[in-house]
């Protein structure tokens, strides 16, 4: 039997939040990489980033890095993400991009590897990683969906900073110091302060009045889940958390669905922990699932206003399985499925 060549892998993005994420998931995983490269922008060429014990020298991106490179994890933002992605392509180097920009094109697989693995075998060379609040919401709904068609989707989410990247992890940090000690808060990265505070603006406005965070839930849900048929609306709120999203999610089902029948449904579902117990006070939150790969479910009740309705209060870290893990989890896939090939390298050179 031939032995298969471990991939060179770059993580693009290295010194942000997602990317010494990635750096520490690929290390806490013993992911198989022959060689793993993290790249940044010229800013940060020749600075180290943590890799286990090692330190891994941050090289710049450029156009035509990607030669002899076989994965590259992006998380450098929607316009670096448009802009390289399709030259590690052209390169042969599969990418998975944890940006919005290839999200909803149809060249490109939009996957969670618990709710939609099979997608991956028609990917073209740019895999997206989904949006970080949608990523929790299906792991969460796809059992149930399985089970009772879901119909209708009403989620509300409380979203933390470390979504926003490094930068706003320190502006939370800095404006809660400022503020203990009587001074200004300094406000740069959200349009107003974030601490003691809940901003219902994430990403910018469109024209419906939506954010465009709540457009990439209503979405990508139906992409991910492969079902036109589920209607999602979504009000979604930046709160001054550092680690781990929470949602509260109300679904209406073709079937019911008692609480007791989804909680055993989820209790076996891959990903998730069931956490529901509130005689005992047991329910999901951010400060525990800060840290964790699981996305945990919990408040789960009847909604006694319609015939077929649950309320769920969904939990999970953010930057592990909002992001980075997602990401890696989908490089795995990609490895067992043996496609992290590029079969036409010319997909993307228009788009
Ligand atoms: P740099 O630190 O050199 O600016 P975060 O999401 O935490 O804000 O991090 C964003 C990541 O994306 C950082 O690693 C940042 O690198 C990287 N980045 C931003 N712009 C570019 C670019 N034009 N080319 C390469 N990397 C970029």
């Amino acid at each position: 039997m031939s032995q298969k060549k471990n991939p060179v892998v770059a993580v693009v993005g290295a010194t942000g939040a997602v990317g010494r994420e990635m750096l520490s998931t690929l290390h806490a995983r013993n992911f198989p990489a022959a060689e793993i490269i993290p790249f940044a922008s010229a800013r940060s060429a020749g600075t180290k980033v943590p890799f286990g014990d090692q330190e891994l020298t941050v090289r710049e991106l450029k156009e035509d890095v990607f030669a002899g490179i076989d994965l590259a994890l992006f998380s450098a933002g929607g316009s670096t993400s448009e802009k390289f992605a399709p030259h590690a392509a052209a390169a042969g180097c599969v990418v998975v991009d944890n940006s919005s920009a290839w999200r909803m094109d149809d060249r490109c697989p939009l996957v969670v590897p618990e709710v939609n693995p099979d997608a991956l075998e028609q990917h073209n060379g740019i895999i997206a990683n989904p949006n970080c609040s949608t990523i929790q919401m299906v792991v969460a709904l796809k059992p149930l969906h399985d089970a009772a068609c879901i119909t209708r989707v009403v989620v509300s989410t409380y979203q933390a900073v470390s979504g926003t990247g490094h930068k706003a992890i320190a502006e939370l940090e800095t404006q809660v110091r400022q503020l203990f000690n009587m001074q200004e808060p300094d406000i740069k990265v959200y349009p107003y302060q974030i601490a003691f505070n809940c901003l219902p603006h994430i990403d910018v406005f469109l024209d419906n009045d939506y954010t465009k965070e709540e457009m990439k839930m209503v979405n990508e849900t139906v992409k991910i889940m492969g079902d036109p048929g589920i209607k999602v609306t979504a009000t979604c709120v930046r709160v001054p958390v550092f680690y781990g999203h929470s949602e509260a999610v109300n679904i209406e089902t073709k079937r019911k669905l008692s609480p007791k029948e989804a909680r055993a449904i989820l209790a076996q579902a891959p990903g998730v922990k069931v956490l529901d117990n509130p005689a005992e006070k047991i329910y999901p939150m951010p400060l525990d699932a800060a840290g964790e790969d699981l996305t945990f479910v919990g408040r789960i009740r009847e909604d006694e206003t319609i015939a077929n309705g649950l309320n769920l209060w969904v939990v999970a870290d953010n930057i592990r399985k909002g992001a980075a893990l997602n990401a890696v989890q989908i490089a795995e896939e990609l490895m067992a499925r043996d496609l992290l090939r590029v079969k036409d390298t010319t997909v993307f050179m228009t788009k």
